[in-house]
C-alpha cells in the first residue's frame, strides 16, 4: 500500500523524533496537537524522564504544554531505539556542532543514523532535521540507512527538511513556520509532504534534499552577513561619534530595498555563528573560497573585543583600570527572554575580562548557573539583582535585553552602564551613565 494512503487510512499516523532539544521538543509536541502517535528518542535518560512527568527543562516551552501532550496519551519518551520500529516516519533532530578546527562535525548524526538503520522497516519515512552542508542527506545519511540492508527511494523514503524553529519567538513557532522538504524521489516528497502537513500549516516541497540543505544554510548565512555589516558600521559609526541606532531607524524609513539588521555584542547560538562553515568547508571541496562568509565570520568574532575596549576606554575615563574593577554582565543568554548560553558572547566579553584582571559577575534570571565548564571563573552563579549590588559594580554591561529587566530601574542605580543593545536609549539619566557599545 502507497504510504500516503496508508496514512490517510490511520487514526493516528506515529512518527518517533530522535533527539529532543530545542528543535525535537516542540516538534513532537506539535505532532501530538496534530492528532500522531509520537515517540520520543534521547541518549539523555533525563529528558525522556521529565517529559513522562509532564515536566519541562527548555525555559521556551512550559510544563503545561508537556503536561498536556501527555495526558492524551499519545506521546512516549524513551531511550530505547527499538521503539522507533513501528512508527510511520522517523525524524532525526540532533546536534551538528563544529569540531575543533571548525569542521562540520556529523558524528552525532551518523551515530544516529547507524541505529536507525538497525531497526529500518520497509515504508519507512526517515528525516534529517539538523542544519548541514548540501549533500549531507545524500552522501552521508543514505548509505548508512541501507547498511539496513533495504534501497533508500525503493524499500524506504528519505527526505531533508531543515528546522527553522526560533526559541522564544512570540509571532512564529513551530506550526506558523512553513517548513521546505526536499526528498530522493517525488513519493518521498508526497510522504513527507503528508507527514509534516499534521504538525505544520505550511509545507514547501522542493526538488531534492540538496535544495532544502542549501536553504537553511542560506538563510542563516544572509543573517550571519548582515548582521556583520551592522557590526562593521557599528564600530565606524562608534568613531565617527554617530549612532548607530538612529542610522538605522532612519534608513529603515525607506518602504523598499532595506531590511534592518540590528548590532551587538557578536553571534551566539547553535545556529548563525555555525552554520555558514559548514557551507565554507563544502565549498572547499568544490575548489571555492567563501571570502564573503569568512569576513561575517572574523567581524562578528571581533565583536565582544569591541565591546571591551568600549568598557576599557569608559573606566578610563573615570579613572580607573579594568584591572580590579568589579563589572557586572546582565543577560548570559545569547539572545533575550531565553537560557540557551551555547557560543553567548556573553561569556567571550567576560572571559576577556577576566583576562585582563577584572572582577566579573553576572546576572541572568534565565541562567542560574554557567555550568561545570566554566569552574574556572569563581562564581559561576548568577547574583542577584538589588539596589545595593548594582551600585556596588564600577561597570555594568548589558550584553542580552531580557525584557523582564527595568532599565529605568538599572540606569538609576547603576553608576556606568556599557548598552551593547540600545536598551537604555531614552531613559532618564542615561545620558550621564550609558555608554552604547
Ligand atoms: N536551537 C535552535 O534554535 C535551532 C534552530 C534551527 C535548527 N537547529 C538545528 O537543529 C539541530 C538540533 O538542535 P537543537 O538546538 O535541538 O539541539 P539540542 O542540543 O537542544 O538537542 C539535541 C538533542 O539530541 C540529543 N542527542 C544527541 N545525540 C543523540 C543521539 N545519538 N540519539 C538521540 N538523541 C541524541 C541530545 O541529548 C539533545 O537532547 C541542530 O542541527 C541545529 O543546528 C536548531
Amino acid at each position: 500500500m502507497k504510504f500516503t494512503d496508508r496514512l490517510k487510512g490511520s487514526e493516528h499516523p506515529s512518527v518517533a523524533i530522535i533527539g529532543l532539544g530545542y528543535v525535537g521538543l516542540p516538534l513532537a509536541l506539535e505532532f501530538v496537537k496534530g492528532g500522531c502517535r509520537v515517540v520520543g528518542i534521547d541518549i539523555d535518560a533525563e529528558k525522556p524522564r521529565m517529559i513522562g512527568e509532564g515536566k519541562s527543562y527548555l525555559k521556551t516551552i512550559p510544563s503545561e504544554r508537556i503536561a498536556a501532550a501527555v495526558k492524551t496519551g499519545l506521546i512516549e519518551c524513551t531511550t530505547e531505539f527499538s521503539s522507533m520500529k513501528d512508527s510511520d516516519a522517523i525524524i532525526i533532530c540532533v546536534p551538528t556542532p563544529l569540531g575543533k578546527s571548525r569542521e562540520p562535525d556529523l558524528s552525532y548524526v551518523i551515530s544516529t543514523g547507524k541505529e536507525v538503520s538497525r531497526y529500518l522497516q520497509p515504508g519507512q519515512l526517515v528525516v534529517l532535521e539538523s542544519t548541514t552542508y548540501p549533500g549531507t542527506t545524500r552522501e552521508e545519511l543514505v548509505p548508512i540507512l541501507e547498511e539496513s540492508g533495504l534501497k533508500a527511494g525503493e524499500d524506504f523514503f528519505v527526505a531533508f527538511s531543515p528546522e527553522r524553529e526560533d526559541p522564544g519567538n512570540k509571532e512564529f513557532y513551530t506550526r506558523t513556520i512553513p517548513k521546505l522538504v526536499g526528498a530522493l524521489t517525488p513519493e518521498g516528497s508526497d510522504a513527507a509532504n503528508l507527514v509534516y502537513s499534521f504538525a505544520v500549516d505550511k509545507v514547501v516541497v522542493v526538488s531534492s534534499p540538496e535544495v532544502a540543505e542549501m536553504a537553511k544554510i542560506t538563510e542563516n548565512t544572509y543573517r550571519a552577513v548582515n548582521i556583520a555589516l551592522v557590526n562593521e558600521l557599528k564600530v565606524l559609526a562608534s568613531r565617527m561619534d554617530v549612532d548607530i541606532w538612529e542610522v538605522i531607524r532612519a534608513a529603515s524609513t525607506k518602504p523598499f530595498g532595506y531590511t534592518p539588521f540590528f548590532p551587538g555584542p557578536g553571534l551566539g547560538g547553535h545556529c548563525i555563528p555555525i552554520d555558514p562553515f559548514y557551507l565554507t568547508w563544502k565549498a572547499r571541496q568544490f575548489g571555492m573560497p567563501t571570502r564573503f562568509i569568512e569576513l561575517a565570520g572574523e567581524i562578528n568574532t571581533a565583536m565582544p573585543a569591541f565591546v571591551v575596549s568600549i568598557i576599557t576606554k569608559a573606566l578610563n575615563e573615570r579613572q580607573k583600570s579594568v584591572n580590579g574593577s568589579r563589572i557586572l554582565i546582565l543577560g548570559m543568554a545569547y539572545k533575550p527572554d531565553i537560557d540557551d548560553i551555547r557560543e553567548t558572547p556573553a561569556l567571550m566579553v567576560m572571559d576577556q575580562l577576566l583576562e585582563l584582571g577584572a572582577d566579573v559577575d553576572y546576572n541572568d534570571p534565565y541562567v542560574g548557573s554557567i555550568g561545570e565548564t566554566r569552574q574556572t571563573h569563581h562564581r559561576p552563579v548568577s547574583v542577584e539583582l538589588t539596589e545595593n549590588v548594582l551600585s556596588g559594580f564600577d561597570c555594568v554591561v548589558i550584553i542580552t535585553n531580557h525584557s523582564c529587566y527595568d532599565y529605568q530601574w538599572i540606569v538609576d542605580n547603576a553608576s556606568l552602564i556599557i548598552d551593547t543593545r540600545n536598551a537604555c536609549a531614552g531613559l532618564k539619566g542615561s545620558e550621564e551613565k550609558v555608554v552604547k557599545a
